[in-house]
């Protein structure tokens, strides 16, 4: 199965091998693939090559290590398009995922300065500070900070934000949600993040900073969002 003559490293080549196995369904999502001592024997190389081509294959996010346990296949990733404005919520259930949330923190606050700026706030006024696990089929998924200036959703309270807040702003209070601008950069998970999103220290996680208008240009949020890097992909379409 390997050809030692070619250019192509060994590693390389059982990396490649193991990722045909995981995308052919032969090594089936959350089961364990064979150890490294068995890999080790059947392509008669040294352990520290199997190791380097699973460890490849664990950042690339197609597997996970269990300590102790073994290595296993991981779920795909999930491909969300950066096209659209649409919320977690409606992102999850067009996948048939059930979404749902985990309040960690509401607080009324006089924002600092460059989010007061950013939501076009007067000195005093104030924002709510929310704080959110995002599950898909109970699984964490990302962890959302969220401002919101209070003069627009001044009612808002604790049952509120365990649902959807686009379904809130436009349903319930029948405002227009017209357009964000988003940027994106990975980043290192926090200490606090990690636990939340069950992940192990260093992790690297996708930093979402959306800011979203209603009609006439009004901000109404600006939401910091940290995304598993192992459980999402973003896509875009471009055109020529
Ligand atoms: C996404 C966006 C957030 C937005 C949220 C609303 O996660 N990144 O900026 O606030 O959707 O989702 P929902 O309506 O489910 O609360």
């Amino acid at each position: 199965m390997l050809d030692k003559q070619s250019p192509v490293p060994i590693y390389i080549q059982i990396e490649e091998y193991l990722k045909n196995q995981i995308l052919q369904g032969d090594f089936v999502i959350g089961v364990a693939i064979p150890s490294e001592r068995e890999l080790t024997e059947s392509f008669g190389v040294s352990r520290m090559t199997v190791r380097q081509s699973i460890t490849n294959l664990v950042n690339e996010g197609l597997l996970y290590r269990e300590k102790g346990r073994g290595t296993y296949v991981a779920t795909p990733k999930i491909e969300q398009p950066l096209n659209g404005l649409t919320s977690f919520t409606e992102d999850m259930l067009s996948r048939g995922m059930k979404p749902s949330n985990k309040l960690i923190s509401f607080k009324k606050i006089i924002p600092e300065k460059d989010i007061a700026r950013e939501l076009q706030l007067d000195k005093d006024e104030e924002v709510f500070v929310v704080k959110r696990i995002r599950y898909a089929d109970d699984k964490p998924m990302a962890i959302e900070r969220s401002y919101l200036p209070v003069k627009l959703v001044p009612e808002l309270d604790l049952a509120t934000i365990e649902g959807s807040l686009y379904s809130y702003i436009e349903k319930d209070k029948r405002l227009v949600i017209s357009h964000a601008t988003q940027c994106m950069e990975a980043v290192l998970v926090k200490k606090e993040d990690a636990e939340l999103l069950q992940v192990y220290m260093p992790s690297a996680v996708l930093m979402i900073e959306r800011i979203s208008y209603l009609t006439k240009g009004i901000p109404f949020e600006i939401v910091r969002s940290a995304y598993r890097a192992d459980r999402y992909k973003f896509i875009s379409e471009i055109r020529r």
